[in-house]
């Protein structure tokens, strides 16, 4: 049995999707998403994000909506594995398993399953050094960054105040910030309309600076193919 938090069933706004986020989905994550997706359709240049990793990777960490926990998975732990704490918070099971077996033996690992939405998350506040969040705005609910701006809250919660949070999201095809080209329009229109992938039609890079700056004092972004790229701290309590 996975030794997640359990979920009581109360107060999530968005839905797990077990079917894409399967064991055997998560284990072509890596070669599908993060090698063709990211090089092809979205223009991410993967070199970039994982040195968002390498520069930024502390202890204690908090890993949310990991997938098959990529980037992480590549990064040097900043501690003993007895003493590196990772918290991992997912909707879906078999992101937070293979965060678990991934960590094991790096770190001491804590998954949480939990819907980001939904206020306040099952971590300690005001306790994480470092805190990513890559690629999962954009399949959360709510029609742009207003509607998702719990998600945006729980991470200044979260993290400690000299801590440091990033993240990436890709932004509607409409956004005149970020650039689609015709498989990322035919792939987000696609996503967009099946139940429970995408939902980011709404999505402005201008207003997901504006929601940052709500909740941070140090806020940096910048657009990268198809999505907005962020480095926040100093969160604003
Ligand atoms: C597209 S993957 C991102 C994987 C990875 N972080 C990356 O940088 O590519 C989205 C991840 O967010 C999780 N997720 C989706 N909706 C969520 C929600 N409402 N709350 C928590 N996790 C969620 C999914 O289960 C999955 O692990």
């Amino acid at each position: 049995m996975p030794d997640h938090t359990p979920y009581t069933g109360a107060g999530w706004i968005s839905r797990p999707n077990p079917t894409l986020y399967s064991p055997e989905n998560i284990r072509r994550y890596g070669d599908l998403i993060v090698g063709k997706s990211h090089k092809w359709a979205w223009k991410l240049d993967n070199t970039r994000l994982q040195d968002l990793y390498l520069s930024h990777v502390r202890d204690p960490h908090l890993e949310i909506g990991p997938a098959d926990l990529h980037f992480l998975d590549r990064t040097p732990a900043p501690a003993m594995a007895h003493q590196w704490q990772v918290d991992v918070v997912d909707i879906n099971t078999a992101p937070l398993d293979t965060a678990k077996e991934k960590l094991t033996g790096r770190a001491q690992v804590r998954t949480h399953e939990h819907d980001v939405l939904a206020l306040p998350w099952p971590v300690k506040k005001h306790h994480f050094l470092s805190l990513a969040i890559g690629n999962v705005l954009h399949c959360l609910p709510g029609a742009g960054f207003t509607t998702k701006t719990a998600v945006i809250q729980g991470m200044a919660e979260a993290l400690a105040d000299d801590g440091v949070a990033w993240g990436y999201t890709l932004t509607g095809a409409q956004d005149p910030m970020t650039r689609t080209n015709l498989l990322a329009r035919v792939l987000m229109w696609h996503y967009n309309k099946a139940d429970n992938i995408f939902s980011n039609r709404g999505d402005r890079f201008t207003d997901l600076e504006r929601e940052l700056k709500m909740y941070f004092a140090a806020v940096e972004i910048c657009p990268m193919g198809s999505a907005a790229v962020f480095v926040v701290g100093e969160p604003i309590r």
